[in-house]
């Protein structure tokens, strides 16, 4: 059964077994013919499931919300809010995070002290040359819009699959001639801003699930003397060759690879 869970991310792993507890109540309930209120039934289902999350492994703070999911549920039902609002809610969250429950990267963004840190990590300016950058996931923009106007002499790409951060760095980098941001996922071949040969610098700040895949990436295609950045997340058994650490209210860390 674990193997089984363990194809699918851990927020469509929740569901199932939310389904399965409430499944096995219903059916406990009508052999037993018993009669459980609304709330003793979403917290016997709370408590089934947290049980069940808990033998598939999932981390320990799907828990707490497997426990208090179906509780919670019934609550907000006797506030009698308006189901519109609910949809509102769905249809904003999802324009913001997008495919974050298969990619487990969600939409946080990096400290002006992160920006102000990553100047000190492009090339040195040299008359007459350029060089490239891009921001995996590049989330509002912020990143792209502060390099390309304290370094003029570079070219800023992003790429970011979620609808609503896209269209803000779109908008953000639009005045910019030297940024550009393409919808899409950082994975997807087919886009021509992936592949990361073509770039000096490669920049992201994403979430540990992805690092691995993503070093073998960065591995294949980056040419020699070109610099790989990952904003806090280190790669599994890769040592950085530079370990850059922010002053922010995150401590983020400044991982350098130079390949
Ligand atoms: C932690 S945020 C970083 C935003 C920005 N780079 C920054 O430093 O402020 C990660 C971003 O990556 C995006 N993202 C996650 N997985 C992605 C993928 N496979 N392809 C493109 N974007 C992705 C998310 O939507 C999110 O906006």
């Amino acid at each position: 059964m674990r193997s089984f869970l363990e194809k699918f991310p851990p927020s469509i792993t929740a569901l199932l077994l939310q389904v399965a507890a409430a499944a096995l109540v219903l059916s406990a309930m009508r052999a037993l013919e018993l009669q459980l209120s609304p709330l003793s039934f979403a917290l016997v289902c709370g408590l089934l499931a947290a049980f069940f999350s808990h033998l598939a492994g999932l981390a320990r703070w799907w828990l707490l919300i497997q426990l208090c999911f179906a509780p919670a549920l019934v609550l907000m039902l006797a506030f009698d809010i308006p189901p519109g609002i609910f949809l509102a809610a769905f249809l904003i969250m999802l324009v913001v995070y997008w495919s974050t429950f298969r990619t487990q990267v969600p939409l946080y963004l990096s400290s002006n002290k992160v920006w102000h840190a990553l100047e000190t990590l492009l090339p040195p300016q040299q008359a007459g040359k350029t060089f490239r950058f891009i921001d995996l996931g590049s989330g509002l923009g912020g990143v792209l819009t502060h390099l390309a106007r304290i370094r003029p002499d570079g070219h800023y790409t992003g790429v970011e699959s979620a609808p609503l951060p896209l269209l803000w760095s779109w908008l953000r980098c639009k005045p910019c001639r030297n940024c550009e941001v393409h919808w899409g996922s950082i994975w997807d071949e087919r886009l021509e801003a992936c592949n990361l040969a073509q770039y000096d610098v490669v920049f992201a700040y994403l979430s540990p699930v992805p690092m691995e895949r993503l070093w073998r990436k960065a591995r294949s295609e980056m040419r020699p003397g070109t610099v790989f950045i990952s904003s806090t997340f280190a790669i599994p058994e890769q040592l950085a060759h530079q370990a850059l650490e922010v002053d922010d209210l995150h401590h983020s860390t400044l991982l350098v690879w130079r390949m």
